[in-house]
């Protein structure tokens, strides 16, 4: 059979994308996570795959499947194992989309018996996880593109700007909570994209797959 791979636009191209939500243990039963479903990494990996890149899509926990060929997959739990993944994928990749929702905080110490109920009140002492993009920012090479969400509920454009410069990005994709249509369940998101040059583009709420494919074509236009 013919192999047509040569003809896509990112034939030759290995790419990074991280997906779903971390999970950070308290104790042997219990975990500090967040809503993310996977879906919108997901259909980032099978569009690029779809264009020709060969993807490696590290995942937290989903119940996300992908069927691509060209999608390995990589089922990580806690940030500092999604940290791992990503330093060790990340050099011989041209690019990396990071879409995962990592948690910002995660337990001092994980109990190793289950916690036991005892006062009214009860804290947990947290401590920061690394920045996974914000080290990739710091060892991205020059033909590199570097690719970050941000989840914004106030103050939305100019604190995805600030996140774009802390972090060396590329590109931020801006996903507004604050639209009926967008959100970590759903199967649509409404997105804004603002580039190194600060050209912003805003885009109607979509299904999830073609929220990918724009990011997609975007990517192919950086590259
Ligand atoms: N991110 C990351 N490592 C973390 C936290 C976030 O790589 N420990 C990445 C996310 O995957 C996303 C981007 O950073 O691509 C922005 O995440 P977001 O939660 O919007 O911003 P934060 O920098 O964590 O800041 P804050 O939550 O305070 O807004
Ligand atoms: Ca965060």
């Amino acid at each position: 059979t013919a192999d047509t791979s040569k003809i896509l636009p990112l034939a030759g191209k290995q790419i990074l994308v991280t997906a779903g939500p971390t999970y950070e243990a308290i104790d042997p039963v219990r975990f500090i996570g967040n809503h993310s479903s996977g879906k919108m990494g997901f259909a980032i990996a099978d569009e690029l795959a779809k264009q020709g890149a060969s993807v490696t899509l590290v995942t937290g926990p989903t119940a996300q499947s992908t069927q691509q060929k060209h999608i390995t997959r990589i089922d990580v739990t806690t940030a500092a194992e999604m940290l791992d993944a990503c330093l060790q994928y990340f050099e011989l990749a041209d690019a990396c989309i990071m879409s995962a929702a990592v948690a910002d905080y995660t337990p001092i110490t994980v109990a190793t018996q289950k916690i036991k109920k005892q006062e009214d009140s009860f804290c947990i002492d947290l401590k920061k996880t690394t920045d996974i993009l914000k080290v990739l920012g710091e060892r991205k090479h020059s033909n590199q593109l570097l690719v970050g969400f941000a989840l914004e509920t106030q103050n939305e454009e100019q604190n995805a700007i600030d996140k774009l410069h802390k972090k060396n990005l590329d590109l931020i994709i801006l996903n507004s909570l604050n639209d009926d249509g967008a959100g970590f369940k759903l199967d649509t998101n409404k997105i804004t994209m603002i580039d190194r040059s600060l050209e912003k583009t805003t885009f109607d709420t979509k299904s999830k797959a073609e929220v990918a494919a724009d990011i997609c074509q975007k990517l192919i236009s950086l590259l």
